[in-house]
């Protein structure tokens, strides 16, 4: 039985179609209950509905051998697993974003509002710029509006937050999508399962790219 950790929500249910696809179905996943896990020994799979962003730690810990975590999330904490494939599926990106018009003051210190402290201090340090994060949980948006902070690094999709909220990018961190991820001791030990599960995804992938052309 291979144990999965697939995020809760929109992302997690586009994910659990394509593992479905590739041959891992679990039909009682589609009823509408509150259960949390859903286990289909003909396929020899046990999904888990997590948090998106504890999914790297149930797979760190090896709670899971494996599951699917954003990019933005493996960038944050630097979970010690495997990433083997990019799903291609919940694309964004990571972006700095202000008030529109705004303009970077090489001599004052850049306050930077953001749920991704680490992502960006390794940005902003790589550019050997003086920042002040400060770590927000949520609505990002504000910061700036209110005076909070002069920019935000969050992730934009449509971009429509930013634009409804006079906000606009200032520049692009990284591109981020859904990846498959391991354990270390699971990719060892179910080295095999793990790897058909994974080029069974590529392939699938594969084919609805081809499809989609
Ligand atoms: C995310 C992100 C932006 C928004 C971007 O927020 O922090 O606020 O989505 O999407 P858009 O470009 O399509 O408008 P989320 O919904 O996760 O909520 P929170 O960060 O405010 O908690």
């Amino acid at each position: 039985m291979i144990n999965i950790a697939l995020p809760k929500g929109r992302l997690g249910e586009v994910v659990y179609d394509a593992f479905e696809k590739a041959g891992y179905g679990c039909p009682q996943i589609h009823e509408n209950s509150r259960r949390l896990i859903f286990e289909s020994e003909e396929n020899g799979v046990r999904y888990f509905w997590v948090k998106p962003s504890d999914v790297a730690i149930y797979v760190e810990r090896g709670a899971a051998d494996i599951g699917v975590a954003g990019k933005d999330i493996l960038l944050e904490y630097e979970p010690d697993i495997y990433e083997l494939l990019d799903l291609d599926v919940g694309k964004c990106r990571m972006a700095v974003a202000a008030k529109n018009g705004f303009r970077y003051d090489a001599g004052r210190t850049l306050r930077v509002a953001t749920k991704f402290p680490n992502i960006a201090r390794n940005f902003y340090n790589e550019q050997s710029r003086d920042i002040d994060i400060i770590k927000l949980n949520g609505s990002i948006e504000l910061a700036p509006i209110l005076g909070l902070s002069d920019v935000i690094v969050d992730i934009v999709e449509t971009g429509t937050t930013l634009k409804e909220n006079g906000l606009s990018v200032v520049e692009t961190v990284v591109p981020i999508s859904a990846r498959l991820i391991a354990n270390k001791v699971s990719y060892k030990f179910h080295h095999e399962a793990i790897l058909a599960l994974s080029e069974k995804l590529a392939q699938c992938m594969q084919k609805k790219s081809e499809e989609s052309k």
